[in-house]
């Protein structure tokens, strides 16, 4: 299986909210809600979901023990909340050591915080021509980190480097469960190093 299939099957099973106690979920959701409605320019936006994400980052714990342990074919995604009318959904992935998404960028804003382990970004992008991807910098996100960014300039990759599983939470400016995740398009090309 490539990385594109293992993460278009993530993406296609993003696992729907159940009932499980979300430790952490509401205070984060009330406080996203409140910039969001806000209504300021995706960037912007971004970086002020992310201040709020840096106050109220729930622990590992906002997902279950079994949820918790992983998937050994693929990372997985599990939806949290979706905010009525759509403005904004949390997600929750998981990454066994090694498991990393295709090279993708988004159709929203995103803000994300590592809540367990390390994750490895690597920045990227097109050339003038759209035939070739230029390295553009990279990342190393631990445990309690937070970044937020919005399209353009957001094409990435991003790797679980670290020897346990990791896990992280995203907020995405839409309602993911609508398109199916948060990706506006993969990007099968060679990658030119910096
Ligand atoms: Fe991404």
């Amino acid at each position: 299986m490539s990385a594109n299939d293992a993460a278009g099957q993530s993406d296609l099973t993003l696992l729907a909210p159940d009932s499980s106690p979300r430790p952490g979920l509401g205070e984060l959701a009330s406080a996203v809600r409140a910039i969001v409605s806000e209504r300021a320019e995706w960037q912007q936006t971004a970086q002020l979901v992310a201040a709020e994400l840096r106050r109220h980052l729930p622990s590992p714990e906002i997902l279950t023990a079994e949820q918790r342990v992983g998937d050994p074919e693929t990372y997985k995604s599990h939806l949290l909340h979706v905010e009525p009318g759509g403005a904004f959904s949390i997600v929750a992935l998981v990454w066994r050591p090694g498991q990393v998404t295709p090279i993708h960028d988004h159709v929203t804003w995103c803000v994300f915080g590592v809540l367990q382990g390390v994750e490895y970004e690597e920045i990227f992008r097109l050339d003038e021509q759209g035939e070739c991807l230029l390295q553009a910098g990279d990342n190393s996100n631990v445990t309690g980190e937070v970044s937020g960014f919005a399209p353009p300039g957001d094409i990435h990759r991003v790797r679980n480097v670290g020897e346990g599983t990791a896990i992280s939470l995203h907020i995405y400016g839409t309602d993911v469960s609508r398109i199916g995740s948060s990706v506006r398009r993969y990007y099968d090309l060679p990658v030119v190093p910096a």
